[in-house]
Order: structure tokens, then sequence, then C-alpha cells
């Protein structure tokens, strides 16, 4: 067991296999606790978040909120016409002074970078909402929903089709200490970030997993046990869509390509989901797992500001990764 109380919470990079773990068992015992046995657990009382929205958002910020109170604690949602962030006020600036407000601050953004300043200038723990290149709370949503679905995640293949994006990015920090082995197929020139790559393939020597890239979907689906895509156009890059759905012509999961995958395969999408990169037919199958993803990320939301805030030990058994 290692305390993560004080840690920030910006990639999963610097989070080892113990500690990626031990967030998705604290995942599991709060849910256990709160929607199984309706416990009425409040470690967090008298605490509070400031949740910092530069874009916009649906689960990441009612998982958050909600999750919050539900730990006892008191959330604040701040979009930007709440307040002066990086507009009237610098993120430096605000960083010290929310420091003196609220115990952990939960921050989406634009650049990353955004998140640095925060987490270097000001004195609480802060937790990437999702950035241009990470999104460190849906990859732990995805593993706890894989782990659920076949009772462990060891030795499982991902493939992912589309866009090197954040999603992707997460998911391969995750998948090296988890014994995950990762497909990625990109257009050509919408591959992951090439930083993100030499991270991975340190980490997939240091596990003894694998990744493997290629411009060819059914070639990453091959034998996959779970095919993973997002949309093809992020929040920000809304000017680019109409060349970007001509690049991505031919990455639509769909059965032909969920054909090739192994027996057991599974869907997932962290959603907001467009049909261009996912046809119904796969994306309402029994075989998606998107919504209990989407549960997840509840669940996972509130292990990573509780296990930041104080040591939480999870009484129900430990389940198998
Ligand atoms: N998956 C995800 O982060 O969704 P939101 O943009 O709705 O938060
Ligand atoms: N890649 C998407 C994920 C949304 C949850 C984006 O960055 O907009």
């Amino acid at each position: 067991w290692s305390s993560l109380v004080g840690r920030h919470f910006l990639t999963l990079k610097y989070f080892t296999k113990t500690e990626i773990e031990q967030l998705l068992w604290t995942a599991a015992d709060l849910k256990i606790r709160y929607k199984q046995n309706g416990e009425a657990y409040r470690p967090l009382e008298g605490k509070s978040a400031a949740l910092i929205f530069e874009k916009r958002s649906t689960r990441t910020r009612v998982s958050n909120e909600t999750g919050f109170a539900l730990l006892g604690g008191h959330a604040a949602f701040l979009s930007p016409a709440d307040i002066h962030l990086g507009v009237n006020e610098s993120v430096k600036d605000t960083a010290k002074v929310l420091s003196g407000f609220v115990d952990i601050a939960l921050a989406r953004v634009y650049d990353h970078e955004t998140l640095l300043t925060l987490s270097t200038e000001g004195y609480i723990p802060i937790v990437n909402g999702l950035s241009e290149i990470y999104h460190p709370l849906q990859a732990l949503a995805d593993f706890q929903t894989l782990q659920e679905h076949y009772g462990s995640v060891k030795g499982l293949t991902v493939a992912w089709v589309g866009d090197g994006n954040n999603i992707i990015h997460s998911l391969m920090m995750a998948a090296a200490p988890l014994g995950v082995n990762v497909r990625v197929a990109t257009p050509k020139g919408y591959e992951v970030f090439p930083q993100v790559e030499k991270d991975a393939g340190k980490l997939a020597e240091q596990y003894g997993t694998s990744f493997y890239y290629t411009n060819d979907p059914m070639e990453a689906c091959q034998g996959a046990n779970v095919i993973v895509t997002d949309t093809w156009v992020s929040m920000g890059q809304e000017e680019e869509k109409a060349e970007r759905l001509k690049v991505f012509e031919g990455y639509q999961v769909n059965m032909k390509m969920c054909g090739v995958a192994a027996k057991d395969w599974t869907f997932l999408h962290c959603l907001p989901r467009k049909s261009e990169e996912v046809n119904d037919e796969v994306f309402y199958s029994p075989r998606s797992l998107a919504f209990p993803a989407a549960e997840n990320r509840k669940w996972t939301a509130m292990s990573v500001m509780l296990s930041l805030l104080q040591d939480h030990t999870p009484t129900t058994p430990k389940p198998k990764y």
C-alpha cells in the first residue's frame, strides 16, 4: 500500500502498477459501499473542491460534482463564465488563491501546461479533467469496466481505431502497468504524440507488454479483445471537421471490423459519440461497455479525489487485475 495523499493526478505515467491497482480497488470498494450497501460513508465531510472547466463536459462534471458530494464534501463548479482564470487573472494567481479556499481542484483545460502551472503554483492536489494530451480519469473508468467484465485485465489486447488523441494516450499509460497489450490504428498524420509513444515504450519494457502501431484498423482488431474508439474531432478541433471526416474514412467501427476480433470482444467509447466513428449496431450492441464505463467514471473519480485527500483502506477483497 502506498499513500497517494497530496499527489497530483495529471497523467497515469507517474503512477506505478500498485498505485493504479489501488485506485481501481478503491473505486470498486466505493461502488460496493454506496451502490450495493447504501452506506452513508462521508469521509470528506468539511472538504471542498474546485471543478474548473474551460471546455464543456457531461460526465466529468457530473461524476465529480455528485461524487464529491456523496463523499461528504462540497464541490464548486467553475466555468469560464464564472471565474477569471487565464482571462482577467493569471493561472498562477488563480492557483494560489484557490489553494486558500479549497482542498483539491480538478481542471479541464485546452492546454496541458495550464494544469502544470496550477500544480506548481498552488498548494493543493490538482486532478486532470482532460487536457489535449491526457484524460486519465477516463482510462481508470475503462479499466474498472474491463476488470468487471473479464474478471481480470492482465493479458487482454486492446485495439484503438481512430485519432491519436488524449483518450488513447491515457489508456496507453495505464495499459502497460496492468499487463494489457495495445494496438493502435490511426490514419497517417494522426498518430499518437511521439513523446507518449516513447514513454509508453519504456513502460512496455518495464512491465513486459507490447504496443503496436499501424494505419490499418483491421490489422489492429485482428484477435483483439477490446475495440476502442473516440470522436474524430476533439473539442477545439471543430474547424478541421470536414478534413478529418475525409481522412478517417474506413475507420468506422462496425460489425465487419469486430468480426475479426477475439470471440469475447467488447467495445468501449468514452462518449460523447458520433455515428461516423462507430455505427449503431456496435454501439448499442450487448458487447458495448460504453454506458457501464460512463457510470464507472463516478466511482473512479471519487476514488481519485478521496485517495489524494486521505488514506482509504478498502474493506472489499482486492479484485484480480
Ligand atoms: N468522457 C468524458 O470525459 O465526457 P465529458 O466530456 O462529458 O466529460
Ligand atoms: N477526445 C475527446 C474526448 C472527450 C471526452 C476530446 O478531447 O474532446
